[in-house]
């Protein structure tokens, strides 16, 4: 009995020190967050929804209508300027659409990508994911040892080598097209596109055939329920907490694993062939492999990191530029008067030539335009954000040091005072005669963390656009929605579907 009201005694005791430690505790986050509030609240900024949560209900609100978070920012930046303030929690993120502070922070090495997403997606949900690969490295040292070894890949010289592909890869689709264009197919572009652009990085990254327009793979769904859970992973934070996400998060692992255990092969299958002397391409996994680390001190993490830059290629690689080709696509369909003048030009440069070669590439400067205006409206990569530690100015305000800013090519693109008229789609703003638009479009980031693959994504492009205007006519099919769907990248809802028909030549 004595044992028992002691073990009680004891238990009572633990429970009010727990109690006193959660208040205090409490106590003491609520005191930080009211001293960020003050540290922070002369800086413009919408009304927070609560002092806790801060802006955090709305954008979850928007997210759970299937809205573009992106819209809400940019009317914030609308009605509270160049730079405004967003909390969650004792978290500030800046908005930043002032151009000098975008050219300043971005520019400069000195700002290293903010720890609140790019440290997070070292895994998802548990599952190591892109780690310390090339597009989420923090550490400056570690990023540009990476990128140094990656270079070569992306050499001008070695992306010509990669026009037979893409031509042979596109093709494919002009193959499938060709079948579609019965009159009674429709052809959901979006999907199409995946399968050629996930093709051409298996093939020239990783020296695979998938043949994905010809077989089935687990591959797209994998990417698609990794960005998903992407999105949800670093836009809610309690979203690990609820039990009806559990099955939905278990996919998410699931695809995760699935991408890293295919790395695993074929990183395994290319060492094995360069241990036993083969010939293999100089091509990015070779890249991967040899920014790892030296195959006889390889140490677990050398493997994982080159696990991350698999994952990093496999995804970076292929959807944004799949995105961007169905937005074309949509853009073109609206717009008969900019698609006759493209596919004039691509009748110009290409005739009815198959194969289509780099230095066409260079002449084919209408529908150059046409993909960056597209990437104006539709950037499929919508942004990107900085660490910035130390005090500044911005647009005349005092921002003190250890705040996230946050910048938006989807914002600054959608702004009347930086393009007129900015929701009309029209490639001349984009005309070489025409004033560049400063520090305002950036759909590849900018500066020393810009898009690796920025040449590589629209020479792939051009090639698919310019033989789809060569040989077919589209048009999309009534009753579809112009939307976009946020999977942290930018797609088109509809998925783009037309009907295809083979090109009427004019008499
Ligand atoms: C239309 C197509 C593409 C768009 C719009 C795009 C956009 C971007 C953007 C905005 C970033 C910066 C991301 C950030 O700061 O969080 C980025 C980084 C990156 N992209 Fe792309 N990308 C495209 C295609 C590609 C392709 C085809 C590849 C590879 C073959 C690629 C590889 C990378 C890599 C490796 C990085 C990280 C670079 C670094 O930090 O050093 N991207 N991309």
């Amino acid at each position: 009995m004595a044992v028992f009201h002691v073990v009680c005694g004891w238990t009572a005791h633990a429970l009010l020190l727990l109690s006193c430690l959660t208040a205090v505790a409490f106590l003491a986050l609520c005191v930080y967050i009211k001293y960020t509030h003050m540290k922070y609240d002369h800086i413009p900024g919408p009304p927070r929804d609560n002092f806790f949560l801060g802006h955090s209900p709305t954008l979850l609100g928007i997210m759970k209508n299937d809205g573009i978070v992106h819209d809400k920012f940019l009317e914030w930046a609308e009605r509270y300027g160049p730079v405004y303030r967003i909390n969650i929690l004792h978290y500030v993120t800046l908005s930043v659409s002032c151009p000098e502070a975008t050219k300043e922070i971005l520019m400069s090495p000195k700002y290293p990508k903010d720890k609140f997403v790019y440290k997070k997606l070292f895994n998802l949900f548990g599952q190591r994911f892109f780690g310390n690969g090339l597009l989420t490295a923090r550490d400056h040292g570690l990023w540009y040892k990476q990128r140094r070894i990656m270079d070569p890949a992306f050499s001008s010289l070695y992306l010509r080598g990669l026009m037979g592909t893409f031509n042979e890869r596109a093709e494919i689709l002009m193959k499938k097209l060709t079948d579609a264009a019965d009159g009674n197919t429709e052809a959901n572009m979006l999907g199409l596109f995946n399968c050629v652009t996930l093709d051409v990085i298996a093939k020239v990254a990783f020296g695979v055939d998938l043949d994905l327009l010809k077989n089935s793979s687990p591959f797209p769904k994998a990417i698609e329920t990794c960005l998903k859970g992407m999105v949800h992973y670093l836009r809610d934070v309690l979203f690990v907490y609820k039990p009806k996400n559990r099955p939905f998060i278990n996919e998410v692992k699931e695809a995760c694993r699935l991408l890293r255990t295919t790395g695993a092969q074929w990183i395994h299958e290319r060492k094995t062939a360069m241990e036993n002397g083969d010939d293999v391409p100089k091509d990015i996994l070779t890249q991967i492999i040899k920014a790892a680390g030296k195959e006889d001190s390889m140490t677990k993490d050398d493997e994982e990191l080159m696990l991350d830059n698999f994952v990093t290629f496999f995804i970076a690689g292929q959807e944004t530029t799949a995105n961007q080709l169905a937005f074309c696509v949509m853009e073109l369909a609206r717009h008969p008067d900019i698609l006759e003048k493209v596919r004039q030009e691509v009748d110009d440069v290409i005739g009815m030539k198959q194969d289509i070669s780099y230095d066409n590439l260079g002449n084919l400067t209408y529908l150059s335009q046409v993909l960056k205006e597209t990437l104006r409206v539709y950037p499929t990569a919508p942004g990107t954000s900085r660490d910035v530690p130390e005090d500044m100015v911005i647009d005349g305000i005092h921002i003190p040091g250890g705040v996230t800013c946050m910048f938006s090519t989807y914002v600054c693109g959608r702004m009347d005072k930086f393009f007129t008229d900015p929701l009309t789609f029209d490639p001349d703003r984009f005309h070489p005669d025409a004033t560049k638009p400063y520090y305002c479009y950036y759909p590849f980031a900018l500066g020393p963390r810009s898009c690796l693959g920025q040449n590589f994504a629209q020479m792939e492009a051009k090639v698919v656009m310019a033989k789809l205007l060569q040989r077919f006519d589209f048009t999309l099919v009534p009753g579809q929605t112009f939307d976009m769907v946020d999977t942290g990248t930018l797609r088109p809802k509809s998925g783009v579907v037309c009907s295809i028909g083979h090109r009427k030549l004019k008499k």
